[in-house]
């Protein structure tokens, strides 16, 4: 396998570049091409069958794309579809669930670490179960925020937005009471969220970025198996949807964190 090969990234629709963020800071030389299922999100209400379902095409796509890593930018995914992916990809795979769980065992102090994400991934449990088999001395507390998808999928993230900060009350407050000091944004959507989160949580918790750590983990499993880049060259990414580009162009610059300048084109999915 040639290592100009690139890193393929997915995820149901615009949070998964909330990840590509990070892997561009932290592998800029690496070529990241991302597909976003825009067409067919939410995955984090859909059942497990339909959820394996579309992973397993958004994978087979990336791999029509002869990527050397598959990534699955998305704790819906990761949580439910993450062994079946394992088993089907001859190419080195991570989803979000391991690298996030070895960092916040790591960071708490108190053994006290709060799991937020959609109603798959807390349904699923995995954070949990991944976290008490680091540790079983670990308190894991999960709450599910189904709205925060849509409040970030519609750009309305500010701290001081008086819905944002209703709809972070109404979903924290219970994780607050516990006395949580690690918090994990178990969906890639909520990391735009995590001023708000953080007004709300106060500075007691650490709030775990599940993209960074994804990054940094899949930065070390290329690295271990000869994989990653020696081209010094900045890679500009590559963006593929299912749905029509223009609403994804729209908000995409909010998850990347710069302007969203790059062409982005639309695959019909189901032929995967
Ligand atoms: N980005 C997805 C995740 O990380 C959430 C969006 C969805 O429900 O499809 O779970």
């Amino acid at each position: 396998m040639s290592s100009k090969n690139a890193i393929g990234v997915f995820d149901s629709g615009l949070g998964g570049l909330s990840a590509v963020r990070e892997f561009l800071r932290v592998l800029p030389n690496e070529k990241i091409i991302y597909f976003g299922d825009t067409g067919r999100v939410p995955y984090g209400t859909r059942s497990r069958e339909t959820i394996n379902k579309y992973a397993l095409q958004d994978a087979r796509f990336l791999l029509d794309k002869n990527v050397k890593m598959v990534v699955a930018a998305c704790g819906t995914v990761s949580s439910v579809a993450g062994n079946a992916l394992e088993e089907a990809l001859s190419v080195p795979y991570t989803g979000v669930v391991n690298p996030t769980c070895y960092t916040a065992a790591r960071v708490t102090k108190n053994g006290r670490i709060g799991v937020i994400g959609t109603s798959a991934t807390v349904n699923s449990h995995s954070y949990k179960l991944r976290l008490q088999k680091l540790d079983p001395a670990l308190e894991v507390f999960e709450q599910a925020c189904p709205l925060f998808v849509s409040l970030v999928e519609n750009g309305i993230i500010h701290r001081d937005d008086q819905i944002v900060r209703l709809v972070v009350r109404r979903y924290l407050a219970e994780l607050k009471e516990n006395g949580v000091d690690t918090l994990i944004l178990g969906c890639t959507h909520f990391p735009l969220l995590s001023e708000a989160v953080s007004d709300f949580m106060g500075e007691g918790a650490t709030l775990i970025d599940s993209g960074r750590e994804t990054a940094l983990y899949a930065q070390k499993v290329l690295g271990e198996q000869g994989l990653l880049t020696e081209d010094t060259e900045i890679k500009t990414p590559e963006f593929f949807v299912s749905d029509t580009p223009e609403g994804f162009k729209s908000v995409a610059g909010l998850f990347l964190g710069r302007d969203m300048e790059h062409a982005v084109t639309q695959i019909d999915i189901e032929q995967y």
